[in-house]
């Protein structure tokens, strides 16, 4: 293929350069001119690539009741807790980002996925630009998949990829990984963002058009954010990514963003010596067994979708230097910040001139404010050396206010926490079961309204 033209477009203003320089010559922004394809009109097209070329043809208007309106088509990929983020399986013509770190399971996950189908009778291709052939397929022996169909392609030059996809149409793609991929119509670096975009822009409107399903790995850098591109979160229809501590073998798959289904539902699997297996029932795994109660443990209810989980919470405040450290594995930082001010300012329970860090067990990443209650209890337990009762747990958000507010779906949690076995809760007033209605079995509950009031307790 001749090679096209490219230009800079600064990201910032849209101006455009020759060539790459570090500041844009029209807005004087550093770092903001990235490479695109030239050609076609208008500033639209440098802007989005080819990412919306397959809308550019459909001008005629319509109302919406006269457009028919299909019910996206899903086909169950057979691994359950995969489904279940996908709100029901993989999309014909849709696109799904699946992010984490490396070795985290991703290949794992998506080679068991794709089989699955294939077995089902789909067509599935598997283009791997980080391994060969041979590697994927001894991959394939440990996990078990003997005279696996799918078919494999190791390939990174985009142009081939497609031209592949346009001769074999298979019912899902999967690209492993976005960042290996590089079109030679650009002439950055593979993994560059000009590079990601482009191909992604590609590789979507060949599943708009084709109604492959395409499956695109991307890598997460150290900050969290994937490499780069987080332009790609935008382009496609669905975003997982893959969490979890790698030395242990728990992993969860969060929806980020999914256009076919609800957002933060999640997949729970453990890494077995054969590849990754669901697990139906997750709410117990995120707790590490202490023989004896220990200070700064608090187990919390979370919600992780539909599902109640049990997450321990530990938190460890030790004495710091002249200016302390507050670190939060797993729990949003200036959160605790905050919920640091709120417990001196409310609770008089005082950590200026201490260390705080805090951990939630396991790996997960809790996100929601109902965990306010559990760490506050954490981290005071642990700065007086207190255990709290055998079989505690916790959950609700606190305001600035030192109010103690309902979490969502209070009753639930406390029945799961029951269920497992736990006999003392501290709940907001809200969230505790009205007085005449049933009681919760093995439960004593315990309702404030303050922080003050959870502290007596
Ligand atoms: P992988 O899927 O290669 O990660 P990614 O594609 O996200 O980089 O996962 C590799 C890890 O999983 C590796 O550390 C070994 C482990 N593993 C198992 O424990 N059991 C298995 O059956 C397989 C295939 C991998
Ligand atoms: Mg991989």
């Amino acid at each position: 293929m001749a090679k096209e033209k490219t230009l800079f477009v600064c990201s910032e203003c849209g101006g455009t350069s020759p060539k790459w320089l570090g500041k844009c010559p029209s807005c004087g922004a550093w770092n903001t001119l990235i490479e695109q394809v030239a050609g076609g009109s208008g500033p639209a097209n440098n802007r989005f690539g080819t990412q919306y070329a397959a809308l550019a043809g459909v001008s005629e208007l319509a109302t919406l009741s006269e457009i028919e309106a299909t019910d996206v088509a899903r086909t169950p990929t057979g691994l359950d807790e995969l489904d279940r983020v996908l709100g029901g399986g993989i999309v014909s013509g849709g696109v799904t980002l699946i992010g984490g770190d490396p070795g985290i399971g991703k290949s794992t996950l998506l080679l068991q996925a794709v089989d699955a189908l294939q077995r089902a009778g789909q067509n599935a291709l598997y283009v791997t630009g980080e391994e060969s052939g041979a590697q994927v397929a001894l991959r394939s022996r440990r996990l078990g998949l003997d005279h696996s169909q799918v078919q494999v392609l190791a390939e990174i030059q985009l142009e081939k990829i497609i031209a592949t996809l346009d001769a074999t149409r298979p019912a899902i793609a999967v690209i492993d990984s976005i960042q290996t991929v590089y079109s030679d119509q650009l002439t950055s670096a593979p993994g560059s963002v000009a590079q990601v975009r482009e191909c992604a822009a590609h590789l979507t409107r060949f599943a708009k058009t084709s109604g492959t399903a395409v499956v695109l790995v991307g890598h997460v850098t150290k900050e969290g954010a994937l490499a780069g591109p987080r332009v790609l979160e935008h382009m496609v229809d669905t975003v997982l990514y893959f969490e979890g501590d790698t030395h242990s073998s728990f992993r969860l798959v969060r929806a980020i963003k999914n256009r076919f289904g609800a957002v933060n539902e999640i997949g729970v699997f453990a890494m077995t010596e054969r590849g990754l297996k669901g697990v139906a029932n997750p709410s117990a795994i995120f707790l590490s067994q202490h023989a004896e109660p220990v200070p700064g443990s608090v187990v919390l209810v979370t919600l992780e979708g539909t599902r109640p989980m049990l997450v321990e919470i530990q938190a460890l405040v030790d004495n710091g230097g002249p200016s302390p450290r507050r670190l939060s594995v797993g729990l949003d930082r200036d959160r605790l910040a905050m919920l640091l001010a709120v417990l001196h300012r409310h609770a008089g329970v005082a950590c200026m001139d201490q260390d705080v860090f805090v951990n939630a067990v396991g790996g997960v990443r809790i996100s929601e404010p109902a965990a306010d209650l559990a760490v506050m209890l954490a981290i005071t337990s642990s700065l007086r050396g207190k255990p709290l009762p055998r079989g505690f747990i916790a959950f609700g958000e606190v305001g600035l206010a030192g109010e103690v507010r309902p979490a969502p779906r209070g009753q639930e949690r406390l029945r799961e926490a029951a269920k497992l076995g736990f006999s003392v809760a501290v709940v907001p007033k809200a969230n505790a079961p009205r007085k005449g209605t049933k009681e919760i079995e093995g439960l004593t509950i315990h309702a404030v309204e303050r922080i003050e009031e959870a502290m007596d307790v």
